[in-house]
């Protein structure tokens, strides 16, 4: 029986991929990186900051010391959070709001499972900081997906077992996850093709009209 449903943050709840793409994109133009596209972009989806920045450096022969790395991986998160400044719940997807206030309705926990380190900053100003029983990110792990550490953290604090949670997820790497830590994976949007997924829907908004359907 399902009990609980963990979120991914960008790409599913919030808009803030593309904010991603234009802040890596600058730094790999400010290092004289040119090929940098969206396919990397993609390669980067559900990823920690610290993998994401690898995929922006694999296009250089330039080598860099941890040190410097950890130096562009923050020039990139300054210019990603300033691009936040704006943010607000105009960014939050098609159907976000109905689909948890449901599941609210229907008992079944909410968590958020994503790498962003910047988690706990968007949902504030997003306003859906106050609709999920609880968080899990970037800060609390050590692993970044595809090890399910974030998903199973987000399970452990809602007190949920594993195999009664179902994980929304916009990434290739967090179908993996969710999936390596014994749950049920939707794919949404970028994902949608994932064949590792159990049920796969083009977005939240059009998963929670298909329910409202039934519930009428
Ligand atoms: C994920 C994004 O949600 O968070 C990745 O899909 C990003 O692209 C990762 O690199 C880490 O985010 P942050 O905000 O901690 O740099
Ligand atoms: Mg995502």
């Amino acid at each position: 029986m399902i009990k609980a449903v963990i979120f991914d943050l960008d790409g599913v709840l919030v808009t803030t991929d593309e904010l991603h793409f234009k802040a890596w994109k600058r730094l790999a133009e400010e290092l004289d990186i040119t090929g940098f596209t969206k396919d990397d972009n993609a390669r980067q989806r559900g990823v920690s900051r610290m993998a994401s920045l690898e995929v922006v450096l694999e296009k250089t022969d330039r080598k860099f010391s941890d040190e410097e790395k950890l130096t562009l991986a923050e020039k990139k998160n300054d210019m990603y959070v300033k691009s936040l400044e704006s943010l607000d719940k105009s960014a939050v997807l098609d159907g976000v709001f109905d689909f948890i206030a449901y599941l609210r309705s229907s008992g079944i926990k909410t968590a958020v499972g994503s790498a962003s380190k910047n988690t706990p900053l968007i949902l504030e100003k997003t306003d859906l900081a106050d609709k999920f029983d609880a968080v899990s990110c970037g800060l609390d792990t050590q692993k970044s997906k595809p090890d399910p550490e974030v998903f199973l953290i987000a399970a452990q604090k809602i007190g949920i077992a594993p195999s009664e949670c179902v994980v929304i997820e916009d990434s290739d790497a967090g179908i993996e996850a969710a999936k390596a830590g014994g749950m049920y994976a939707v794919a949404v949007g970028e994902a949608e093709n994932n064949s590792k997924a159990d049920i796969s829907v083009s977005s939240l908004g059009s998963l929670y009209r298909t329910i409202e359907m039934f519930g009428r």
